[in-house]
């Protein structure tokens, strides 16, 4: 990451009327948390046309009992112990400081709220709730509820006698059935009307860890763009969106956002 494209990102921000961020699985990676699409990433070990979909994940735990304990368990152990890293710290400090408006994240982990973000728009939504699926009502669940479920769907799963989603899933007063709270392939996202506030009413976007591949996600920076907004991206590789920013900062977001934070506030004081 050269010294120049840090000022000049930081120049950006220092001077935004509104700046906001867009974040994605990358910015979680320094919490112990795999990407999707990285090498041994969870999109590398599992086809997420089979376990991520609305319609197949419960048939894909029931018809792959064996499988479906790997997948549960990868996911408990990556979430149960996570913490903010040093780039959600970051994105918190931007927005204490009045640097940044919102955040909006792919990321279902909760951890941009537990870094003290408080305007975060979850497009995928969070395992911090869960859903029922036949009412829609919604309780919040805590990390160690989450993973009790998850022990206790693998635990079923052990059996071998699990043939119904019933078996598996808790039971809302309504009678319906349970489920996290997590937007699937072919389900609408979250917030979607909150989020397009957001990219078309900023004048900076800072977009963070993500792929840029996932839509509507990845529509969000070129609407920003086609407002007039800034793009500044963080990431180690260079993406789909990457020849449309203004900046690109090379670099882990753990290691890039702190000196980002620092470079704004000498930009500010500047001012
Ligand atoms: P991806 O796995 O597609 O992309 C992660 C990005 O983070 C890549 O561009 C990496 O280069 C970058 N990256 C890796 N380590 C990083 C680090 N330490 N700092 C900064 N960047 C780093 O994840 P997303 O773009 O978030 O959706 O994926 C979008 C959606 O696709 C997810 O929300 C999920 C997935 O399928 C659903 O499950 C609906």
């Amino acid at each position: 990451m050269g010294h120049t494209d840090l000022s000049k990102a930081a120049e950006l921000i220092a001077g935004a009327e509104r700046a906001v961020a867009l974040t994605g699985a990358g910015v979680s990676a320094e919490s112990g948390i795999a990407t999707f699409r990285d090498a041994d990433g969870l999109w590398d070990r599992f086809d997420p046309e089979e376990v991520a979909t609305a319609g197949g994940w419960l048939a894909f735990l029931i018809r792959k009992p064996w499988e479906g304990m790997e997948f549960l368990r990868g996911l408990r152990d990556a979430f149960a112990e996570a913490s903010p890293n040093e780039a959600h710290a970051a994105l918190a400090s931007l927005e204490a400081e009045g640097h940044l408006g919102a955040v909006i994240t792919q990321n279902v982990d909760g951890l941009h709220r537990l870094a003290g973000n408080r305007e975060v728009v979850e497009l995928h939504g969070s395992f911090g709730r869960r859903r029922c699926s036949s009412c829609g009502c919604r309780e919040r669940v805590s990390r160690e509820g989450f993973c009790e479920e998850l022990d206790t769907m693998i635990a079923k799963l052990g059996s071998y006698m699990v043939h119904h989603p019933a078996h598996l899933l808790r039971r809302c007063e309504c009678g319906g059935l349970f489920r996290a709270d997590v937007v699937m392939f072919g389900e609408p996202v979250q917030g979607l009307g909150s989020a397009l506030e957001h990219a078309e009413g900023c004048d900076v976007m800072l977009v963070c860890g993500t792929s840029s591949v996932v839509y509507p996600a990845a529509e969000l920076p070129e609407r920003a763009k086609a407002r007039g907004a800034a793009l500044i991206e963080v990431n180690p590789q260079r993406t789909e969106l990457s020849a449309r920013c203004d900046v690109h900062l090379a670099g882990a977001a753990g290691e890039v956002l702190p000196e980002l934070v620092e470079a704004v506030r000498r930009a500010s004081v500047a001012a």
